[in-house]
Order: structure tokens, then sequence, then C-alpha cells
């Protein structure tokens, strides 16, 4: 519901969304059905060893969106900041998604937004945190 939510949002095309809590926590199924919210199709790859797992979808509107799902669980060297083309893929246009920010916390904008998730017995809990304006908008959209 969250993901649906979030991928009807104004502003979700080129954000980035930075994903917190433990192993398990359901960091990649949220990133999962958000992206399929948006549209990608197939089978959506964890991108635990490439630390990028780009995709690409068409819009209602005709438009394409291109979306980036890191997980920087494995990120330790910091030349692929630059080699891998992250630097190029933050400054331009694009939803970026990711998780274990605190990894490349050195390198990272700010997130739009930052969603933690707990596990709490049979329950999760969400808590998220707009840092900007366009994170804001998001947090808008979700309450409204
Ligand atoms: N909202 C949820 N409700 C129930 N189970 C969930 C939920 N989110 C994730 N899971 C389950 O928890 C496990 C770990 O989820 P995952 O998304 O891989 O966590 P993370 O990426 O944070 O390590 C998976 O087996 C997944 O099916
Ligand atoms: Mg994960």
């Amino acid at each position: 519901m969250l993901a649906q939510t979030l991928a009807r949002a104004s502003g979700i095309a080129d954000a980035f969304i930075a994903l917190h809590g433990d192993l398990g926590a359901g960091k990649t199924t949220l990133v999962r059905h958000l992206l399929r919210a948006l549209g990608v199709e197939g089978r959506i790859k964890s991108p635990t060893y490439a630390v990028v797992e780009p995709h690409e979808a068409v819009q209602l509107d005709g438009s394409r969106l291109n979306m980036f799902h890191f997980d920087f669980y494995r990120f330790s060297d910091p030349r692929e900041w630059e080699d891998a083309g992250f630097r190029d893929i933050f400054a331009g246009p694009g939803l970026k998604l990711a998780e274990w920010p605190e990894q490349a916390a050195a390198y990272l904008p700010t997130a739009d937004l930052d969603v933690t998730l707990h596990v709490q017995e049979e329950r999760r809990l969400v808590t998220l945190r707009a840092n900007t304006e366009r994170g804001a908008d998001l947090l808008q959209g979700l309450s409204a």
C-alpha cells in the first residue's frame, strides 16, 4: 500500500529514497513492490552483488522512467563511486532507491525521503522522514 501510494506521488520520478533497517526488515520487498507499481515487469533481481540494478518502465503518459535500485551492503571501494558511474546516476534524472545507504554515506547526497523499517513481533513499523521539498511532497501524497 505504501509502495502503491508512493508510485502515484508527484516527484517520485527523480526522487532519492533511502531505505534503512536491519537485514530482513523488508527493504528489498518494499523496493520490489514500488518498482512493480511503477510498471517494472518480469523478475526483479536483488542488486546485492552488482550494487545497482537498473530498471526502466513506460509511464501512463508515455514517458520513460529510469529507476536505480542500489544495495550498498557490500560497497567498500570508493573508486567504484566514480568508476561505476554512481556519481552520475545520483546527479541525473530517474528514481534512486538505496538499501544500506549508511555504507556509502560519505558519497550519497541527502535523501529526499528516509524510510526506516522495523520488525516488531508479528508486525512491521515504517517510519518516514522527508529531508527536502521533494520529500515533503512525497509525504504530502501519502497523507492525502
Ligand atoms: N511487509 C512484509 N510483511 C511480511 N513479510 C515481509 C514484509 N516485507 C518483507 N517480508 C519478508 O521478510 C523477508 C526479508 O525481506 P527483505 O525485503 O529481503 O529484507 P531486507 O531487504 O530488509 O533485508 C522476506 O522473506 C520477505 O518476504
Ligand atoms: Mg535487501
